[in-house]
């Protein structure tokens, strides 16, 4: 009998965009489809995970046997992952989180001037969720994810030792986003491993092997 390799362990993934409001009927978006997240989810619910899903807006159904936690911002998405952290193992950032949200949001619809001027949107930083879950004292084994557009080695490794994760996982922006594939690359502390291209639910199934493999002992009880 060969135990599954999460069972017994509470996984916290993120997937999915951010929706930062404008006004009531307008967004500020990005083109993250959450298929890598839901993935992941459904992955790690097949090696007998206990999976929290907290979701941006995506178009997708929730994996089998996974808790969906819906949410539109970055600040919703932040406050969600926060009461979920303490209580998991791992936690996996696959996310598109928005980098800033609207400082200015609109409480009503913004109309069109007389004079024909646009409105002038401010910004402000949003919270680094990945960040701040993996500075917590006794927090989850973190997992981040980098999609970049170009100078992936350089970019996933320095973004690795900045968030102060063991593992983050990178793959190029322009092959991965939307697609039904990718083509994924391991980053930790001994260097770099390239994985081979995959459909996602095959790159998350070994993705999360890989987890697995990584992931502390737990002390007996
Ligand atoms: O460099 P960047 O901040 O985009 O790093 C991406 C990683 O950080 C992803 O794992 C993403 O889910 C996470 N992230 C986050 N909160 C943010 C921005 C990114 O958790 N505000």
């Amino acid at each position: 009998f060969q135990p599954k390799l999460l069972a017994g362990r509470r996984v916290l993934i993120t997937a999915g965009p951010t929706s930062e409001k404008i006004d009531p009927v307008r967004v500020i978006t990005n083109r993250s489809s959450g298929k890598m997240g839901y993935a992941i989810a459904r992955a790690a619910r097949e090696a007998g995970a206990e999976v929290i899903l907290v979701s941006g807006p995506t178009a997708l159904a929730a994996p089998y046997g996974v808790r969906r936690i819906d949410v539109e911002s970055a600040v919703d998405m932040h406050a969600a992952v926060m009461a979920e952290a303490g209580r998991s193992d791992v936690f996996i950032s696959v996310a598109a989180v928005a980098d800033w949200r609207v400082a200015n949001a609109s409480d009503s619809k913004l109309k069109k001037r007389a004079d024909g001027r646009p409105p002038s949107l401010e910004f402000e930083p949003n919270p680094d969720i990945l960040a701040e879950v993996a500075a917590l004292p006794s927090g989850p084994w973190c997992v981040g994810f980098a999609a970049e557009t170009e100078n992936l080695e350089e970019h996933a490794q320095a973004k690795r030792v900045r968030k102060g994760v063991p593992l983050l996982v990178g793959n190029l922006a322009q092959r991965a986003m939307n697609a039904d594939d990718t083509e994924l690359v391991l980053f930790d502390e001994t260097g770099h491993h390239a994985m081979p291209p995959a459909d996602k639910i095959i790159a998350a199934r070994r993705l999360v092997e890989q987890i697995a493999r990584r992931l502390p002992v737990r002390p007996s009880p």
